[in-house]
């Protein structure tokens, strides 16, 4: 047999985090997240009980009849535990026909990117989740970016998408891809203008998807857009949702969508031909975790633990020079670094100390690279940090920023 060192598969490098995870593996050794690096470039939660916080089970039961293939969108414990939590939360009025799950957030999301026809064009922030990138250009989409910069302090409003959407031509099709909480800023729509975002995608007849990845990390409290869809099955909303950060649980890989029962269908063929639903006993696991007065309890102190972190590393990172534009929700510290420095420098200078932060260039729909202005920007994370690192945390940032840019 003759082997190629050619790939027959199309090249495409690795998403944006995981670009800093390998390169951090090459300097320090060590897999970012392992006991005594600082994974400040990581978006994981803290994976334990949290102060004032429910107990996570240690164990799943199941029996030879979980060890069968799962049904194609997801088994019934968990599609009815996620209907009834919308439905209690929210009032979102959704049936089990209305819930798909995939293995995490990304899958799903890659789905409906994948099977929205060609005509639609998307609107996307140009502040974003670092995979949309990796999705809009390995599907090869059409996309317009929705200005989010330092000119705008990275605080897009409807007007800025309505103004997308009347320069693009109306004769087109828009499909509106957002994060809200916004990853990386923290920019959070809730209350009224989020009615209005749901209210304006409706209304023009546009596609969208709101992704929740960080719902219960709002300084207002959890919401979803689904308070403010009267009826989904009149809709292209897409609303996504994870058991990743909201439930701390990144390893069970569970995700799910919300959507109206035709697309909800559409994804159900797709399991069929390219997933096979997802493992039985990670969906057991995180039906229970959905249990109402578990799942209430768990907003209330992810809410109150990630709101003391985000205001004691604000402090900090002020005082240490970084000027910050971090909106009220998700674990992230957006803010503009002192001086000429770039976020690769400061990387290079923080790998001496087995910790990194996510260089802003990778949050940059337009990918301007190292030398372009999103780079003077870097994602702090406070996702898996427990208090006790904040004392070590600051003196390493101190250390680091305090250097003279070579
Ligand atoms: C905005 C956003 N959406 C979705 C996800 C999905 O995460 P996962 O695929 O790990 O469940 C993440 C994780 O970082 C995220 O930040």
């Amino acid at each position: 047999m003759t082997t190629s060192t050619t790939s027959t598969l199309r090249y495409f490098p690795p998403m944006g985090v995981y670009e800093t995870l390998f390169k951090f593996l090459d300097v320090c050794g060590k897999y970012m997240g392992e006991p005594g690096t600082h994974p400040w470039a990581q978006g994981f939660p803290v994976t334990s009980q949290l102060p004032n916080g429910p107990e996570l089970p240690g164990s799943v039961s199941f029996d030879s009849s979980d060890l069968k293939y799962p049904p194609a969108t997801g088994i019934p414990q968990l599609l009815s535990a996620i209907t009834e939590y919308y439905n209690h939360f929210y009032d979102a009025g959704i049936s089990e026909d209305n819930v798909c799950v995939f293995a995490g957030g990304r899958p799903g999301i890659f789905a409906t990117v994948a099977f929205l026809p060609a005509e639609f064009e998307i609107l996307i922030e140009e502040t974003e989740y670092t995979p949309y990138y990796d999705l809009l250009h390995l599907l090869d989409r059409s996309h317009h970016i929705i200005p989010s910069h330092e000119g705008n302090a990275f605080q897009p409003n409807l007007d800025d998408y309505r103004q997308a959407w009347s320069t693009m031509g109306q004769g087109g099709r828009q499909f509106y891809i957002k994060s809200n909480p916004c990853n990386p800023t923290g920019v959070t729509w809730t209350g009224d203008t989020l009615r209005e975002l749901v209210d304006f995608l409706i209304s023009g007849e546009h596609g969208g998807l709101i992704d929740e990845a960080y719902e219960f990390f709002s300084q207002a409290g959890p919401e979803s857009a689904l308070k403010y869809i009267p009826n989904i099955d009149d809709t292209n909303l897409f609303v996504s949702g994870a058991a990743t950060k909201n439930l701390q649980v990144p390893g069970m890989r569970i995700g799910w969508i919300v959507s109206s029962k035709r697309n909800i269908e559409i994804f159900r063929n797709y399991s069929s031909i390219g997933m096979g639903g997802v493992s039985r006993p990670a969906q057991l696991y995180v039906s229970q975790l959905l249990e109402t007065a578990r799942v209430k309890h768990a907003r209330q102190a992810i809410a109150e633990y990630y709101d003391s972190q985000r205001q004691f590393y604000g402090h900090a990172l002020a005082d240490l020079g970084i000027q910050l534009f971090t909106g009220t929700g998700g674990f992230y510290h957006w803010g503009k670094l002192p001086g000429e420095l770039n976020a690769d420098e400061l990387n290079r200078r923080l790998f001496e100390y087995d910790a990194a932060i996510l260089p802003g260039r990778l949050c940059d729909m337009h990918r301007h690279g190292e030398n372009g202005d999103s780079n003077r920007f870097m994602r702090f994370s406070f996702g898996p940090l427990l208090e006790e690192s904040r004392q070590e945390d600051v003196e390493i940032l101190s250390k680091c920023l305090g250097q003279q840019t070579t």
